[in-house]
C-alpha cells in the first residue's frame, strides 16, 4: 500500500472519531442520536459500527488541520468540496455518517444520510471515489461480518446500511450490503472468497425484487455458490421487517427461509399480473418455463411441473414439451 493511500486512511479514520465524538457526546448530535433511537439502534451498536455525525458547520476542517494534515491531502480526500474560490468546504452537512471501512477494518469512506426528507438533496451522500474509494469493490460490513460469514458458511446480501443494522440486532451478523441494488461482479468476488453460500436479501419493493432477478441472473452462469433468496413481504425493506415484526421473526426467516432461485421466479413473475386472466396466465408460465429451462437437475424440473401442472389445472406433459422446446432454443 503506497504511503499516501495510508495518509489518506489515517484522515478518514480521524475524520470518523470526530463524527462519532460529536454524535455521542455533544449537544450538536442530540437530534441525531433521537433519530437512530427511534430506528431501532442501541448506544453499543452505534459505538460497534463508529456511527456519526456531521453537523452543519466548519468543524473538521480546522480539526484536521489542527492535526497537520497535508493541505493537498484534504484536497483530494473527497472530504470537502471546493468552492470556486479554491476554499475546502465540509461536503457532510447537518447528516448521520456511516462508515465505510474496506476488508482490513480501516475506514475509506463516508455515507451520510440525512435526519429528515428533503426532495432537493438526495438521502444518502456518499464518498467520492478516491485513492483509497472503489465504491464497486467494497461491501458495506463486509470487515465485521467476514469471520462469522465463514463460521455460518453463508452470507446475506442486503441494499442498505440499516438493513445491515436491523439484521445486526437480531443476532444475523453475517449480513453485508451492497449499498443500492447494483451488485457488481467485485463484490461477488469478495464473496466468494469467504463462502459457498449467498443469500440475497433485498428490499420487497419492485425495485429490490428487480434487482433480486438481476443479481440472480448475473450470479448464476458465473459462481459456484450456492444462491437462494431471502423474500421480505408486502413490500418491506428488512430493516423495515423488522421495525413491524420484531427481532425474532426476523432472525427466524433469515435463518430458515430461503427460497430457491426457480422459488423466487414463481412469486417474481407474479408482479403486475393476474393469474385468473388467462392471457396473463400464459405469459407467467413462459417465462418460468423459460427459468426452469435453465434448471440442470431433472427431479427439480420435475418438482416445479408437478406444482405448475396443479396450480393451474393441466396437463403436466403439456407443460413438459414446453419446457422442452424452451431448452432446445437456449441449447
Ligand atoms: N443509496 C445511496 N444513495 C441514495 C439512495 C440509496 O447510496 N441516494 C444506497 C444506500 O446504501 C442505501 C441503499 O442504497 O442504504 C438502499 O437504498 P434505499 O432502500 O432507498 O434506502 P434504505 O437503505 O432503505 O434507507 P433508510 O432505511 O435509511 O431510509
Ligand atoms: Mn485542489
Ligand atoms: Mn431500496
Ligand atoms: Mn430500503
Ligand atoms: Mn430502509
Amino acid at each position: 500500500e503506497s504511503s499516501d493511500a495510508t495518509k489518506l486512511k489515517n484522515l478518514y479514520n480521524e475524520a470518523a472519531k470526530l463524527f462519532h465524538h460529536i454524535l455521542v457526546n455533544t449537544v450538536m448530535g442530540e437530534d441525531a442520536m433521537q433519530y437512530l433511537l427511534k430506528r431501532g439502534l442501541t448506544a453499543e451498536m452505534i459505538t460497534e459500527f463508529n456511527l456519526g455525525f456531521a453537523p452543519d458547520k466548519q468543524l473538521l476542517l480546522p480539526f484536521l488541520q489542527e492535526k497537520k494534515a497535508d493541505q493537498d491531502l484534504l484536497h483530494r480526500s473527497g472530504l470537502f468540496i471546493e468552492t470556486t474560490e479554491g476554499k475546502l468546504r465540509e461536503r457532510f452537512r447537518n447528516r448521520i455518517i456511516f462508515p465505510i471501512r474496506d476488508a482490513q477494518e480501516r475506514t475509506v469512506a463516508f455515507s451520510g444520510r440525512l435526519l429528515e426528507k428533503n426532495s432537493n438533496l438526495p438521502k444518502y451522500l456518499n464518498s467520492p471515489e478516491t485513492a483509497i474509494f472503489n465504491k464497486r469493490k467494497l461491501l458495506f460490513n463486509f470487515d465485521k461480518a467476514k469471520g462469522e460469514i465463514r463460521q455460518k458458511k453463508f452470507a446475506i446480501l442486503f441494499e442498505g446500511f440499516m438493513d445491515v443494522l436491523a439484521a445486526y440486532r437480531s443476532g444475523i451478523k453475517n449480513g453485508v450490503a451492497s449499498m443500492g441494488t447494483s451488485l457488481t461482479n467485485e463484490q461477488v468476488y469478495l464473496l466468494e472468497r469467504a463462502t459457498q453460500k449467498l443469500y440475497i436479501c433485498y428490499d420487497g419493493d419492485v425495485p429490490g425484487q428487480t434487482a433480486t432477478a438481476r443479481a440472480l441472473s448475473l450470479l448464476d452462469p458465473v459462481t459456484k455458490m450456492t444462491l437462494g433468496v431471502i423474500r421480505m413481504p408486502e413490500a418491506l425493506d428488512p430493516d423495515e421487517y423488522v421495525q413491524k415484526y420484531g427481532t425474532d421473526a426476523f432472525k427466524e426467516i433469515a435463518q430458515n427461509t430461503h427460497e430457491t432461485a426457480l422459488a423466487f421466479y414463481l412469486h417474481y413473475y407474479e408482479q403486475g399480473r393476474n393469474l385468473d386472466n388467462e392471457d396473463d396466465q400464459l405469459a407467467y408460465l413462459a417465462d418460468v418455463l423459460k427459468q426452469l429451462a435453465q434448471v440442470i437437475s431433472p427431479v427439480e424440473q420435475d418438482i416445479y411441473l408437478n406444482q405448475l401442472a396443479k396450480r393451474f389445472g393441466l396437463e403436466k406433459s403439456s407443460l413438459l414439451s414446453q419446457l422442452n422446446e424452451f431448452i432446445r432454443k437456449t441449447g
